[in-house]
């Protein structure tokens, strides 16, 4: 049984796949990936999370923080690359897993992935909620609080959840089930609306920077960092730093909340396939939408720290609340209604993402076919799975807190980011000779530091979410146990090619890994070892 949990799909079979795929055009320049980048990156995070972390866990730090989360994401982007040029197919990390880590592990990453696009779903539409609520006492609606906030909040500095007088986060819902609708019924990404977003977004962003930067008090600024640099702990126990109800604080607990920021460059390593020359554009389009995303976001703390005294921002609204408080009343509804837009797009491109992992995995019999499989006959779109997504990132966003969506959602990423590191690592020991139109450099330092640098930041949250995260994993692995791993298509592939030669002595499993080496049944392995 430990081979088969441990049996990898060959280099080879994923690159036939990919060849039955449509081929898209090699289209797409640097310029085009990284503003591809810049628009799946920038949403809800910098606007919504900023605040909240310079006041409760790092102060003005918090621009350190940044630092240190780009850092952490370029080394995993690199990676990503790697494997992007490599295997130009759908599913991400999951099917980086497949090839390198063995069908548990795949199994393992895809339900991680699907939790990590579904909750940051959620986190997002929460954020879009809190930018539309601004919005709306502009044209004289005023949403009773009953159904404008979800019913329990995280206060931070008790370290405990509290009932708010909220019922739902009814915009939060809407949004999520109109972006369901629009994904079901399908869309083109059009490269000309995804600029008109990236526009938008960056408006804003070099609004709030340059407007800011006239009502800087340098003084606010010191002390730098109030609550230190840690914020490391380990199941409870403070390794680096301190902790506030129970919580670590400091610059690299804030790094641990504000790397939502960075989240979606991803998505630029899965147009490798579309880049007119992958083993320069992919790297560039990813490092130059993680270098201006980072250079941006560190620009926002300066400007909120420097114009509010950190212990003084709006946990809710920071941004918004610094440029009223100096008497920019408008400048709020300006950056309100790019947040709007431009959260949207990010909105859009997340919940897209859940239902394709699904459907990477339900080809290779992970997850049942004919539901996570299912694609609609008019729309051509994953539309169950879309539907069923929808549903669960509607019920999220409407009843549980931001903070703990936030996290948890990062805490799914960094672990991906771990395992696609650690990929790399282990398919340049298995497929040395693997055509990489593009290989991450500085290899092993390089993946390394990513797989440390993600711990770091995985240790720097609060301990609860280790616990949800090994609660959701145990539940993917009684779920492969039950169901994928009798149903994975590759054990059925060998099953039937040993069966066909009639060599299924003994009754035992065909293909059964803990055949004798003498076995019949052994062949079967090799031949899928063949090209690892
Ligand atoms: N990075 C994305 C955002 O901040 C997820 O909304």
């Amino acid at each position: 049984m430990s081979r088969q949990i441990f049996r990898t799909k060959p280099l080879g079979m994923l690159l036939e796949e990919a060849k039955g795929e449509n081929r898209l055009r090699r289209v797409l320049g640097p310029v085009q990936l990284t503003a591809l980048g810049v628009g799946a990156i920038i949403g809800a995070g910098i606007f919504v999370a900023t605040g909240a972390a310079a006041h409760n866990q790092a102060g003005p730090a918090l621009m350190l923080s940044y630092c240190f989360a780009g850092m952490t994401c370029v080394f995993a982007a690199l990676c990503y690359a790697e494997f992007a040029s490599m295997v130009p197919v759908a599913g991400s990390a999951y099917t980086y897993a497949y090839a390198t880590l063995g069908e548990m592990f795949a199994w393992i990453i895809g339900w991680d992935l699907v939790l990590e696009y579904a909750v940051g779903s959620a986190t997002v539409a929460n954020g879009w909620s809190s930018f539309f609520q601004t919005l709306l006492p502009r044209v004289g609606i005023h949403l009773p609080e009953a159904i404008s906030r979800a019913p329990i909040v995280y206060d931070a500095t008790a370290g405990e959840f509290v009932r708010t007088n909220g019922i739902v986060n009814l915009p939060a819902v809407v949004i999520t089930t109109i972006v369901t609708a629009i994904l079901v019924k399908g869309i083109q990404e059009s490269a000309s609306f995804n600029a008109l977003m990236v526009g938008v977004k960056l408006a804003a962003v070099l609004f709030v920077i340059l407007v800011g930067a006239f009502y800087i008090n340098p003084d606010n600024w010191v002390p730098f960092a109030p609550y230190g640099w840690g914020g490391v702990t380990v199941f409870g126990h403070t390794v680096w730093g301190e902790t506030v109800g129970g919580n670590p604080v400091g610059m690299m607990a804030g790094a641990a909340i504000i790397f939502f920021a960075y989240i979606g460059f991803d998505s630029v390593s899965t147009h490798a396939e579309e880049a007119k020359n992958p083993s320069r554009d992919v790297p560039i389009g990813i490092v130059a939408s993680l270098l201006i995303c980072t250079v941006l976001y560190i620009a926002v703390v300066a400007v909120l720290t420097g114009m509010v005294k950190y212990n003084k921002i709006d946990t809710g609204a920071g941004v918004s609340v610094a440029f009223t408080s100096v008497g920019l009343v408008w400048a709020d509804a300006i950056i309100a209604t790019a947040g709007v837009a431009g959260i949207t797009s990010v909105l859009l491109v997340m919940m897209l993402s859940g239902p394709r992992v699904f459907l990477a995995m339900s080809r290779d019999g992970m997850v049942p076919p004919s539901f996570f499989g299912a694609v609609h006959p008019k729309f051509r779109t994953p539309y169950k799975t879309t539907i069923l997504i929808g549903a669960a990132v509607a019920i999220m966003t409407g009843f549980l807190p931001i903070d703990a969506l936030l996290q948890m959602t990062n805490i799914g990423t960094l672990f991906a980011f771990v395992v696609v590191c650690t990929a790399v690592l282990i398919m340049r020991r298995t497929n040395p000779d693997a055509h990489r139109p593009f290989r991450c450099p500085m290899v092993p330092l390089l993946p390394i530091l990513g797989i440390l640098s993600c711990l770091l930041l995985m240790f720097s949250l609060p301990t609860a979410n280790w616990i949800r995260l090994i609660g959701w994993l145990l539940i993917g692995l009684v779920i492969y146990f039950l169901y994928s791993r009798r149903h994975a298509v590759m054990g059925r592939h060998l099953a039937h090619e040993v069966g066909a030669h009639g060599v299924s002595p003994r009754g035992q499993a065909v293909g059964d890994p803990d055949a004798p080496p003498d076995s019949p049944d052994r062949p079967v392995d090799s031949r899928v070892d063949k090209d690892r």
